[in-house]
């Protein structure tokens, strides 16, 4: 009999709305004579910084190119060590790094430590988690929903307690994809405290640490002491790196590190050497990061700005301004008509914006049908010009003429 974890997962519906979208967005171009806009993206429209692309060359020549130390060379987790240094992070060794194929791998595998387990998981939850990373595990999540309030994400901490007791993992991701949310100090020293106090480990995914904006700072729970916690980390973000597959996973408790690395071992083989090379350099060449990384915050922060300004009128102060990542999670109940009968509402939605020549994704694709008024706008992928474009068709074309919030 089939391994039934290859039969629970599937393919995530951002997958298959790019698909679409490769016939749909040509087909409207040429009907409009207009630039479709592709804000369904979760990664950057610009090429990976070349410095990085360089440092790739330089390590296949010096011959980078034999099986991989598993779990990470120790040059690779150096420079894990100095990155999180400069964060302020100290207190953690090679021994408690382990290097993994993305942030994807890196949460599947500490899902795997705990499979079978019950995930309290913050709502909405990025789909991969949903479709793949979970279900692979045998791992069932148990959704709190954040409480959308008057421009704010607020947390559920009564729900939250009510259903840690027994739970094996908490799953927390900030900033977070795909509302935006950047979790303060404050929740994360509570919700760190309650598992505490219930004997739940933590997966933190930490994959978009450097997208904050307007003065929101990233904290890490690795900023908590205890052997609790799982720090999952992503190059594909920071670094416009998708394709490269590469980022690291840290906590304070080296023999459950120790046992994830021969996991990793017996899935991979371990992460392509020059590839590490490429990444080391990557975190540790503070003056090209920083060079490539303020100017791509700021534009981002701009796009941000331009977004919120331009929806805030329609939507009214229910608007929340995300304060990381790279996208809105826009409730748009009221603000459409209902579905034509025989129509899903997820996909009456979609079908608007993909009319107005704008791709997203349904918000179901991030808890199902609670979310079905609600779409994820990315702003990694798109220029200025195409986006102010963007956002007058969708105000035009999308929202049912003259909504205002609230009505
Ligand atoms: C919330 C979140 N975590 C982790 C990842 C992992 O990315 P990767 O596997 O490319 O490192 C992504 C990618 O979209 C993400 O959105």
């Amino acid at each position: 009999m089939l391994n039934p974890a290859f039969t629970r997962i599937g393919l995530s519906p951002i997958v298959e709305i790019s698909e679409r979208i490769r016939d749909v967005a040509p087909r409207w171009e040429a009907r409009t004579g207009g630039k479709f806009a592709f804000l369904q993206r979760g990664e950057l429209a610009d090429n990976t910084p070349a410095y990085i692309t360089r440092a790739i060359g330089q390590a296949i020549e010096a011959g980078l190119t034999r099986y991989p130390k598993s779990g990470g060379e120790p040059w690779f987790k150096d420079a894990v060590l100095a990155r999180l240094a400069a964060t302020g992070l100290t207190g953690l060794g090679r021994e408690n790094v382990l290097c993994t194929y993305g942030g994807q791998e890196g949460l599947q595998l500490v899902f795997n430590a705990f499979a079978g387990g019950r995930v309290v998981a913050f709502a909405p939850i990025w789909s991969c988690v949903i479709d793949n990373i979970a279900p692979y595990a045998g791992c069932t999540l148990d959704p709190v929903a954040l409480v959308e309030r008057d421009g704010a994400l607020e947390i559920d901490f009564a729900q939250v307690e009510a259903k840690l007791p027994g739970a094996a993992l908490l799953y927390v991701n900030s900033p977070q994809n795909p509302s935006g949310k950047v979790f303060s100090r404050a929740e994360l020293s509570r919700l760190n405290d309650l598992c505490v106090k219930h004997g739940v480990s933590i997966v933190s995914d930490e994959a978009y640490e450097d997208f904050v904006f307007g003065g929101a700072k990233h904290i890490s729970l690795l900023e908590f002491p205890g052997d609790h916690i799982f720090a999952v980390f992503t190059c594909s973000k920071s670094y416009a790196a998708t394709g490269f597959r590469i980022g690291y996973t840290v906590c304070r408790n080296a023999d459950i590190i120790g046992k994830l690395t021969l996991g990793e071992y017996t899935q991979t083989g371990g992460v392509v050497p020059f590839i590490q090379k490429a990444f080391a350099v990557a975190m540790t060449s503070e003056a090209d990061r920083e060079a490539w990384l303020r100017p791509l915050l700021e534009k981002f922060n701009r796009r941000r700005d331009v977004i919120y300004d331009h929806l805030r009128p329609v939507l009214g102060p229910a608007l929340y301004r995300p304060e990381g990542a790279f996208y809105f999670f826009l409730n748009l109940k009221g603000l459409v008509p209902p579905a034509p009968a025989g129509m899903a509402t997820g996909e009456f939605v979609l079908q608007r914006f993909l009319d107005a020549g704008i791709a997203v994704i349904p918000g179901t694709a991030f808890g199902g049908p609670e979310y079905a008024h609600h779409v994820r706008l990315s702003f990694s992928g798109i220029e200025d010009e195409a986006l102010e474009r963007a956002l007058e068709r969708m105000t035009k074309q999308v929202f049912i003429s003259g909504a205002k919030a609230g009505a």
